[in-house]
C-alpha cells in the first residue's frame, strides 16, 4: 500500500550532503509508488516556538503564521516524517529544530498528526559518534510523540558540498524507502 511521506531537509545548503541523502530515499520511495512532499526546511521562514500557548485553547492551531503552517497541512495528511540534516553542534541545525519545537502544537492532543513513524538521515564531518546526541534526541522525541522509529542512517567524514556522491549510504537509504513497511 502506498503511503504519504513527508520529507524536511535541515541544510541551508542547496544540494548538499543531506538532501541528497533525503533524495536518494524520495527516489526509492517513489519508485515503489508512495506519495512524498519535500519541504526544504533550511530555506524556509519558520520562526521557533514563542511559547504563547494560543495552540492549547485553539485546537492546536500556531499563532505564527508563517511557512510552517504549509507543514502542519502536510503532517495532518501523511502517515510517515523523515527528518533529514547536516550534523551542527552535534545537534540538528536551527532551522530543523524549529520545526521540531513547533510540534509544541500538538501537545496533549493524540494522534493530532497522522504520523506514524519516522526515518532519520544524518549527515557530518566527523566520524559517525559526532552525531550521537542527535540520534538519542531524535529516539527520544519520537517516542514523546507516539511515533515509531523506523530507522536511522548516518553518513560520517563528508564535509564538502555533494562529497556525499558515490557513497554507500545513497544506496542504503534509497533501499530502505524500497522496503517500507505499514507505517
Ligand atoms: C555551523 C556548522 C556546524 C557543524 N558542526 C559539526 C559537528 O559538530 N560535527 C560534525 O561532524 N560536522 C559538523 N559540521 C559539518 C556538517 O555536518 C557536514 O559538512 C555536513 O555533511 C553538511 O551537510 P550539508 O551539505 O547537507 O549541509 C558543521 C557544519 C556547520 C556549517
Amino acid at each position: 500500500m502506498p503511503i504519504n511521506i513527508v520529507v524536511v531537509t535541515g541544510s541551508p545548503r542547496s544540494k548538499g550532503n543531506s538532501e541528497f541523502l533525503a533524495d536518494a530515499f524520495i527516489e526509492g520511495a517513489e519508485e515503489s509508488g508512495n506519495i512524498i512532499t519535500k519541504f526544504n526546511v533550511g530555506k524556509m521562514e519558520i520562526k521557533g516556538c514563542i511559547a504563547c500557548e494560543y495552540c492549547f485553547s485553539h485546537n492546536g492551531t500556531c499563532a505564527q503564521d508563517d511557512d510552517m503552517q504549509e507543514i502542519y497541512s502536510a503532517l495532518h495528511k501523511a502517515e510517515m516524517l523523515v527528518f533529514a540534516s547536516p550534523i551542527y553542534y552535534y545537534g540538528f541545525t536551527s532551522q530543523l529544530k524549529a520545526v521540531i519545537d513547533r510540534l509544541y502544537a500538538s501537545y496533549g492532543r493524540e494522534n493530532f498528526f497522522s504520523i506514524k513513524s519516522t526515518i532519520l538521515l544524518l549527515t557530518c564531518e566527523e566520524e559517525a559518534v559526532a552525531a550521537e546526541s542527535a540520534i538519542l534526541q531524535y529516539k527520544t522525541i519520537v517516542k514523546y510523540l507516539g511515533w515509531q522509529d523506523k530507522g536511522v542512517i548516518v553518513q560520517e567524514l563528508v564535509n564538502k558540498k555533494g562529497e556525499i556522491q558515490g557513497k554507500k549510504s545513497l544506496e542504503i537509504a534509497k533501499k530502505m524507502a524500497m522496503n517500507l513497511q505499514d507505517p
